[in-house]
């Protein structure tokens, strides 16, 4: 937890010492009387405890198969976002991406309309966290369907350059 200067500075009465303090008694009263409701209520435990055990491991397996996707959502942006990154990143969306997604990435290149799924517009793609940087750079190196994925023949800086000019795509 990062310190919090300006909660000290309210002395008194603030009201974060009640909020804080309420549910922790709250929970130390159920920690103590949990014991005797456990024996009252065994069977009823071991149910709620397998149900807890199945939800854990349900948990714990979409994690282990969404790993690479979850790892993408928390990646955070090597590459500064300079002209020149948004530059570099133009240039390539030209070359690469601007057929289907076209050149100002509003989803009207020239093959677009022959797709049976149309590419959406990027310029209105969510901002994080909705959409984290990470995803983006996970779908572009990744494809989707009929998008088709770039991470053979793009550098892992050359997909940041990208995310950069495709954020700066956006209106707002
Ligand atoms: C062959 C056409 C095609 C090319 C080339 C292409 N895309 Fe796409 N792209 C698509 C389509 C179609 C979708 C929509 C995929 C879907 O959701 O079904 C898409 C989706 C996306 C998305 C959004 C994914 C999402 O989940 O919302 C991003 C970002 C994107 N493309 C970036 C790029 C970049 C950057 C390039 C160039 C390096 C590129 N695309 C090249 C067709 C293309």
């Amino acid at each position: 937890m990062r310190p919090e200067p300006d909660r000290k500075r309210e002395g008194p009465g603030d009201g974060g010492d009640l909020y804080c303090s309420c549910p922790v008694s709250v929970l130390i009263f159920y920690f103590f009387k949990s014991g005797t409701f456990m024996r009252a209520h065994w069977r009823q435990w071991q149910a709620f405890r397998w149900a807890l055990v199945t939800c854990a491991v349900l948990c714990l397996g979409v994690s282990i198969y969404y790993a690479d996707l979850l790892k993408a959502a928390f990646a955070r942006n090597p590459v500064p976002r300079t002209a020149e990154s948004i530059g570099r990143g133009r240039l390539l969306f030209q070359q690469q991406c601007a057929i289907c997604h076209g050149e100002r990435g509003l989803g009207d290149g020239p093959v677009a309309a022959s797709l049976r799924d149309k590419p959406e517009d990027l310029s209105k793609i969510a901002r994080p966290p909705i959409f984290p940087d990470g995803i983006v750079i996970y779908r572009i190196a990744n494809g989707k369907k009929l998008m088709p994925a770039f991470k053979t023949t793009l550098s892992e800086s050359q997909l940041w350059d990208l995310l950069n000019f495709i954020r700066s795509l956006r209106r707002s």
